[in-house]
């Protein structure tokens, strides 16, 4: 019998990477995750194998994805913080990408996100846009998926908003909250990142689910399912970010940045495509009306301390 194929996921015990894994698992097929956090609690046992990041050693990261089929690669930092900063991700993603290469590995599956843009004046969407680019360039066989916002169990935006709401008698929109977003469920962000890997052209496609909420009307929507009383009132986004950083000081994260109110203003994560996932945020938040937003969910405490 042959030997069951070999995927190398990032992230395997973090969020979408988390999701990836346990479907390519229920292929039959084997995963080794790369991680900034290999004595994290594996919650898959020994059925996915654990290497660190090497980043700092290309030889060393080649030798972990030696024999690997794919590469699904969800590795990103969501703001600058401390010595992370976006310069130094693109740098380890390049890294990563050239020891894929000298491992022999077949195809790419890079998670980027929705308008990601080299010209983009956010350091988020620039970032991701010259990293697609050298995907691109790089010689290997590619799938680029570019997720809107994800949402799951794992998610921070959605159930942040739902924290916020149970908690403060008052929510703070940014702006209008007129600005549009197209949120994707993190089990098909999962399904297309696996569907590409088995494909053999280059592609580039945005995850995006079939709703597309207002931005107030997301919130309204989240509050009405956790039948928050909280009053919903509009302030400058300057301002709506002055409040997450006294929020941030006291749950010791950084709740939004600017930049990611710049990006939803924006309507970045929002595709002009048609939606590619399926699952209905409304139903998702109905059948976690209970446990969303019932604790707050850090970032910081996730990946920097
Ligand atoms: N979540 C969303 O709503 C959303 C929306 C659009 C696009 N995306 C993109 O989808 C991909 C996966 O996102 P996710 O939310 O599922 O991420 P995640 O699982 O929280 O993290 C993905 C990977 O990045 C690593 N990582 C994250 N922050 C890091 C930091 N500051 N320093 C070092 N490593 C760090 C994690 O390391 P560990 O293995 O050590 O945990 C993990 O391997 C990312 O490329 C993201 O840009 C996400």
């Amino acid at each position: 019998m042959d030997a069951p194929e070999l995927n190398v996921v990032t992230g395997a015990f973090s969020y979408t990477g988390k999701y990836i894994a346990r479907r390519l698992l229920s292929m039959g097929m084997e995963v080794l995750t790369l991680t900034g956090h290999p004595n994290r609690p594996n919650p898959f046992g020994d059925r996915v194998s654990v290497a660190p990041f090497h980043f700092d050693d290309r030889t060393e990261l080649a030798k972990s994805l030696k024999g690997a089929k794919t590469l699904f690669n969800t590795y990103w930092v969501r703001f600058p913080y401390g010595e992370d900063s976006f310069e130094k991700a693109i740098r380890n993603t390049k890294t990563l990408i050239e020891a894929a290469k000298a491992a022999g590995v077949r195809r790419v599956v890079h998670i980027s996100v929705t308008n990601a843009s080299e010209g983009s004046s956010l350091s988020y969407f620039r970032g991701k846009g010259r990293l697609e680019n050298a995907i691109v360039h790089s010689g290997l066989s590619y799938a680029i998926i570019r997720p809107t916002l994800v949402f799951g169990a794992e998610d921070i935006l959605i159930n942040n908003i739902a924290w916020l709401l149970r908690r403060f008698p008052v929510f703070a929109v940014p702006g209008t909250g007129d600005y549009r977003v197209q949120p994707v469920f993190v089990e098909d962000v999962a399904e297309l990142a696996v569907r590409a890997a088995q494909q053999e052209e280059d592609v580039i496609v945005d995850a995006a689910g079939p709703e597309t909420y207002r931005f107030d009307d997301l919130v309204r929507l989240i509050a009405g399912t956790i039948h928050s009383r909280a009053r919903i009132i509009h302030l400058r986004p300057g301002l709506a970010l002055l409040l997450t950083r006294v929020i941030g000081y006291m749950v010791r994260d950084v709740v939004l940045t600017r930049e990611e109110i710049d990006g939803l203003v924006a309507n970045l994560l929002l595709s002009e495509g048609p939606a590619t996932g399926q699952a209905l945020l409304s139903d998702w938040l109905r059948q976690n009306a209970g446990r969303v937003g019932a604790r707050y969910a850090s970032e910081v405490s996730r990946h920097f301390r």
